[in-house]
C-alpha cells in the first residue's frame, strides 16, 4: 500500500515530487525515492523512512521535465534502501514506481529469469525487467503486454531513459488518477497529491496511459479511449499542527464531528437521509456488515443496534469476506465501513459482490476514494481528514452513522443523548492519566474485559494500544474468564475492565472479584460508582465514550513510552493491499 506519483510539466520536478510523497505519506513511510533525468541519465534519490529526510539530504538544483516518486509500505522484502522504489530495470533503461502486489511473482521469475539473479527482494522488480525483456519500439504497448502476465494489483508509472518527455503508466485494482493544472500533468494513487489540479480522471482497471505534452489512453483491449476531465471538487482541508499531534488534534475533534454530523443528517431532530439511501433502509430482511480493524469493530457495534430492532445482522471482516461465499438473505442490506474508502479487502469483496451493488450502503470519510466512486449509496463520515493512522474521529462518526440509521429504522427523534455525549467527551479530555499509564507501562499482561457491546469496545480499546504502544494486550468476554484466560491473571497482570451496560454491571462484579483474588491489578472505566473513571449513562452511547477514554490512555501511553503516536511502526493509514 504505497503512494506513487508521476509529473510532466514545466515546474520544478523535484518539488512537486517531494511534496505529493508528503501528501501519501499516510499510504506508507518505512522508505521512499525519486527518478528525475539529468544529464539525459535517470537519476534516483531515495533514503530509508520519512520524506522529509529525502527531502533534507537530496535538494535538487536541476530541473527535469518529467519525474516520478514513491513512498513505500514494504510488503515483499525488507525495508532497505535496494527495496525503495524507485526501481531499475537490469540494463537501467526503465525505472518503475509500482502500487500493488504481484501475486504471481514466483511463477514469472521462474518462468521467464530462470537463474537469474534479481536485484532486489521486490516483486516490483520483475515488471520492469519484463518490460525490459519483451520491450520492442513501443514502450506502452510493451507494458499492456507485459501486464497481461501479471496477476495481482499494480498501479506503475514508468519511465524510459531515451523517451525524457513521457510517462507510462498502468492501473489494475489501485488507484491512479490524472490531474491537470495549466501545462502541468499528475498522476498519483491519491487525488490530494494532485497539487489541487483542477482537472482530474480516475483511470479505470485495465487501462493504460502514455503521458506528455498529450495524454493517450488505452482500454483493455489496446484500443484508444476517450478521455473526459471531471472538475475536482475535493476541498482543500487545511491541515494544520497545532496541537502536539495529529492524533491528539483528532481525538479533540469529535466535538465539532458531532456537531457537522448533527447538522448535516438531522432535521428537528429526526434523522434523515438522501432518498435512495431511505428507500434502500426501507427494503431489507437481513443485515451484513463488513469492515477491517477499527471499522470492523464498528460494524460489531451495529450488530447490537439492529439486534434491538429484532433485524438479524452478521458482520465480516474484509479479508475473510473477501475469500468466503457469503450466504446471503433474499434481500439483504450489506453496510461496507470504511474510513479511507480505499482498503484493498473491502474493495475486493464489493468487485465480488457486483450482483449486489444496489443493496451496498458505504459508510466512509473519502467522497472522491475508489470504494466511493464504485458505489451510489454512501453516507459521509463528516469527520474531515484524518491523519493518524489510529483511527478516533472516524470510528465515532461510524458508531453515531450507525446510531442515526437505528434511530431511523425505529422511527424515534433523537433526545439529548448527543449533547450529554458532547460534554461527556470534553470531561473526558481534562482528566489526568498518569497512574492508569504508569499501571500500564509496568505491567507485562495487558487485558481489556467487558461484556455484550462492552466487549466489543474492548476490542476497538485494545486494537487502539496495541498500534501506537506496541504493547502487547487482548480484549476477551469477562465471561469467558473462567473457561481459560483467567490463568494469564497474577500481579504483572493489568485488566482494564468496561462497564457501560447497566444491566451487567453485577456479573462484572463478580469477574473482578474472581480477577483481584488472583492479585492481578484492575482499573474500570464505567457507568458504576465503583469505577475508578465514572463516565455519565448516555444508554446506547456510553460503549462510545468509553473508547474515547481509551483513545487518549492509548494516547498518553505511547507517549509514555517516546513512540510516533502519528505514525507508528510496521502500519500505514490505507491499506491497499
Ligand atoms: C485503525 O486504528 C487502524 N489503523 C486500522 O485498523 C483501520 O481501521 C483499518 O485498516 C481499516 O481502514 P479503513 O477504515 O480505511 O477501511
Amino acid at each position: 500500500m504505497c503512494g506513487i506519483i508521476g509529473y510532466h510539466g514545466l515546474e520544478k520536478t523535484s518539488d512537486i515530487l517531494y511534496s505529493s510523497l508528503l501528501k501519501m505519506e499516510y499510504r506508507g513511510y518505512d522508505s521512499c525515492g525519486i527518478a528525475l533525468f539529468k544529464n539525459n541519465k535517470v537519476s534516483i534519490y531515495k533514503n530509508i523512512g520519512r520524506v522529509s529526510k529525502l527531502v533534507t539530504n537530496n535538494p535538487i538544483t536541476f530541473d527535469s521535465l518529467i519525474g516520478i516518486g514513491h513512498t513505500r509500505w514494504a510488503s515483499c522484502g525488507e525495508v532497505s534502501l535496494r527495496n525503495a522504489h524507485p526501481l531499475k530495470s537490469f540494463n537501467k533503461q526503465f525505472t518503475l514506481v509500482h502500487n500493488g502486489v504481484v501475486e504471481n511473482v514466483e511463477y514469472l521469475k521462474e518462468k521467464y529469469f530462470h537463474d537469474v539473479i534479481f536485484n532486489t527482494d521486490t516483486d516490483s522488480e520483475v515488471i520492469i525487467c519484463l518490460i525490459e525483456k519483451f520491450y520492442h519500439e513501443d514502450l506502452l504497448k510493451t507494458i499492456f503486454q507485459v501486464c497481461k502476465l501479471i496477476e495481482g494489483s499494480y498501479s506503475l508509472i514508468i519511465i524510459d531513459e531515451n523517451d525524457p518527455n513521457n510517462l507510462y503508466c498502468a492501473k489494475n485494482k489501485a488507484p491512479l488518477i490524472i490531474g491537470k493544472k495549466g501545462f502541468s500533468t499528475y498522476v498519483a494513487s491519491d487525488i490530494q497529491a494532485l497539487h489541487d489540479s483542477p482537472l482530474i480522471y480516475h483511470m479505470e482497471d485495465l487501462t493504460f496511459a502514455k503521458i506528455g505534452k498529450d495524454i493517450i489512453i488505452k482500454d483493455q483491449f489496446f484500443n484508444d479511449k476517450d478521455i473526459f476531465f471531471m472538475p475536482n471538487l475535493i476541498e482543500n482541508e487545511p491541515i494544520k499542527m497545532k496541537d502536539e499531534s495529529y492524533m491528539l488534534k483528532e481525538i479533540y475533534e469529535q466535538q465539532e464531528v458531532i456537531q457537522r454530523l448533527k447538522a448535516k443528517y438531522l432535521i428537528h431532530n429526526e434523522v434523515t437521509f438522501q432518498d435512495n439511501i431511505k428507500n434502500l433502509l426501507q427494503d431489507f430482511d437481513e443485515v451484513f456488515l463488513i469492515g477491517c480493524g477499527t471499522s470492523y469493530h464498528a460494524c460489531l457495534i451495529a450488530e447490537e443496534f439492529f439486534n434491538k430492532l429484532n433485524i438479524p445482522s452478521r458482520s465480516y471482516v474484509g479479508s475473510e469476506a473477501s475469500i468466503n461465499n457469503l450466504l446471503f438473505s433474499k434481500k439483504p442490506l450489506i453496510i461496507v465501513i470504511s474510513q479511507s474508502g480505499e482498503t484493498h479487502d473491502l474493495i475486493k469483496t464489493v468487485d465480488l459482490l457486483s450482483n449486489y451493488k444496489n443493496r451496498i450502503l458505504l459508510i466512509t470519510n473519502e467522497k472522491h476514494s475508489s470504494l466511493a466512486f464504485k458505489l451510489d449509496h454512501v453516507l459521509l463520515m463528516e469527520a474531515q481528514k484524518e491523519v493518524a493512522v489510529a483511527s478516533t474521529k472516524t470510528y465515532l462518526a461510524s458508531y453515531l452513522l450507525l446510531y442515526f440509521i437505528y434511530l431511523y429504522i425505529k422511527k424515534e427523534p433523537l433526545k439529548q443523548e448527543l449533547d450529554i455525549l458532547y460534554h461527556a467527551i470534553g470531561n473526558a479530555q481534562s482528566i489526568d492519566y498518569t497512574h492508569i499509564v504508569e499501571m500500564i507501562i509496568k505491567a507485562k499482561k495487558i487485558m481489556l474485559m467487558g461484556r455484550g457491546i462492552d466487549y466489543k469496545v474492548a476490542l476497538e480499546g485494545s486494537l487502539k494500544l496495541k498500534e501506537i504502544s506496541y504493547l502487547p494486550t487482548e480484549a476477551y468476554l469477562s465471561g469467558e474468564l473462567k473457561h481459560g484466560t483467567m490463568a494469564l491473571m497474577d500481579e504483572e497482570t493489568i485488566v482494564i475492565g468496561l462497564m457501560s451496560n447497566v444491566n451487567t454491571i453485577n456479573l462484572m462484579k463478580g469477574n473482578i472479584e474472581e480477577i483481584k483474588s488472583r492479585k492481578a491489578n484492575v482499573y474500570l472505566l464505567g457507568c458504576d460508582k465503583i469505577c475508578d473513571v465514572f463516565c455519565v449513562d448516555i444508554s446506547m452511547l456510553s460503549p462510545l465514550l468509553l473508547v474515547v477514554y481509551m483513545q487518549l490512555i492509548s494516547y498518553y501511553t505511547a507517549k509514555a513510552l517516546g513512540n510516533n503516536v502519528d505514525f507508528p511502526r510496521n502500519l500505514a493509514k490505507s491499506v491497499t493491499v
